[in-house]
């Protein structure tokens, strides 16, 4: 039997993350997402998905230690940077980087160490190129803040007292059972190629918009809306010329996805004059109060309001939302090729047979 884009398919065990798409809950190795977002921090959450427990105080201290002396790019692949275009996109800047990365780092630890040494790396790469495509001298990483500190604090210079919300929308975004980007990630892993090959395969899944790249599609969608008057004529007009509505829809969520429930009660709170979030209200009220397609709004709906309201470039959206989930797919990594089964599926044959080979100069 085909089951076409593998819905409903599962291939393998896992106790990273449920997702019942029913009731609309998430969970990370059985605790809600929502506590998790509300109560804990990127690094404690991060550590919680690598290595299946809660640190101690000591062992989160270690961790973060850890993580903060991960943060600087080895300086030959620094060196690449000045060579780079100025206009490249986010997610492939991270591909450039991580190739390099990875082809430098040696085989000589387990795959837990190396997930923490690329997911405490990312950041850096975003904001030193950010800085260097914006002609802005680069900013050091910095030890003593937290690593979504040290993010905003080495993008633009500054604090942010708003920083806590980015670290729940990272938190939120950190691991989703087998979305399209970490089943690329699981692909790549079971022929027991490398990790960083894993996370650039997953990267290159992300970026499409009908994943992670959806985020970078709704701002300039709830833009072309213009106000909340035009969002039933929006509609009707998507529906009319089978237009997907960004920021909408899931293959799993079947209701709300409660990541976008918890981001839009947070900028409900903190940005409630914002107008994109007006807007992006409005459509969320105009569908799913009309039944529309049966969709809900997805994490990336108010995601991406959240990213633009806390002055990050539309172009980097994706990336951000990489930046968390790199732990999600680093852990699945792990966690299959433990018990490792190449993945490699089949098709259904349904071309013709005993096909004739036609020399060229035969051919009209
Ligand atoms: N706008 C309009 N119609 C939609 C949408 C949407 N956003 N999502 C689903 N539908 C319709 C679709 O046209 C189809 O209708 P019909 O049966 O009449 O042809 C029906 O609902 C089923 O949709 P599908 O595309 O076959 O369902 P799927 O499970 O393959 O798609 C999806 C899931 C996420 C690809 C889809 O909902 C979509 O394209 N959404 C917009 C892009 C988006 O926001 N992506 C982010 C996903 S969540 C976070 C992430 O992974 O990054």
């Amino acid at each position: 039997m085909i089951q076409k884009g593998l819905e409903g398919v599962k291939i393998c065990e896992s106790s990273i993350c449920y997702l019942d798409g029913i009731n609309g809950r998430l969970y990370y190795r059985g605790i809600p997402v929502e506590e998790l977002a509300e109560k804990s921090t990127f690094e404690e959450t991060a550590y919680f998905l690598w290595y299946g427990k809660l640190p101690t105080k000591s062992e989160l201290e270690e961790f973060k230690r850890k993580m903060a002396d991960y943060r600087e790019l080895p300086a030959e692949a620094l060196g690449i940077l000045y060579h780079l275009p100025k206009n490249l996109h986010y997610i492939d800047v991270l591909k450039i980087f991580l190739s390099i990365h990875g082809s430098m780092d040696g085989n000589d630890e387990d795959l837990r160490e190396k997930a923490i040494r690329v997911a405490s790396v990312f950041p850096t790469i975003l904001a030193y190129y950010y800085r260097y495509s914006k002609g802005k001298e680069l900013i050091r990483p910095r030890k003593d803040l937290s690593h979504v500190e040290n993010f905003y604090y080495m993008m633009f210079g500054e604090r942010n007292e708003k920083i806590r919300l980015l670290e729940s929308a990272f938190i939120l975004l950190m691991e989703q059972d087998i979305n399209a980007s970490t089943f690329a990630a699981l692909v790549i892993a079971s022929t027991l190629s490398d990790l960083y090959s894993c996370i650039v395969g997953a990267l290159g899944a992300l970026k499409g918009p009908l994943h992670g790249g959806a985020s970078e599609k709704v701002p300039p969608m709830l833009e072309e809306i213009g106000s909340e008057d035009r969002v039933e004529e929006f509609v009707q007009k998507c529906l009319k010329e089978k237009r997907k509505i960004m920021g909408f829809g899931h293959r799993v969520y079947k209701t709300y996805d409660p990541r976008a429930v918890f981001l839009k009660r947070v900028l409900q709170e903190h940005f409630p004059d914002s107008k994109l979030f007006r807007i992006a209200s409005k459509l969320e009220e105009y569908i799913v109060s009309n039944k529309i397609k049966n969709i809900y709004p997805n994490v990336d709906l108010y995601s991406s309001v959240l990213f633009e309201e806390l002055g990050f470039p539309r172009n980097m959206f994706t990336a951000l939302f990489a930046t968390a989930r790199v732990v999600g797919w680093t852990a699945h990594v792990i966690e299959y090729v433990s018990d490792n089964k190449l993945i490699r599926p089949t098709s259904e044959y349904v071309g013709p047979m005993d096909v004739e080979y036609i020399p060229i100069e035969r051919r009209d």
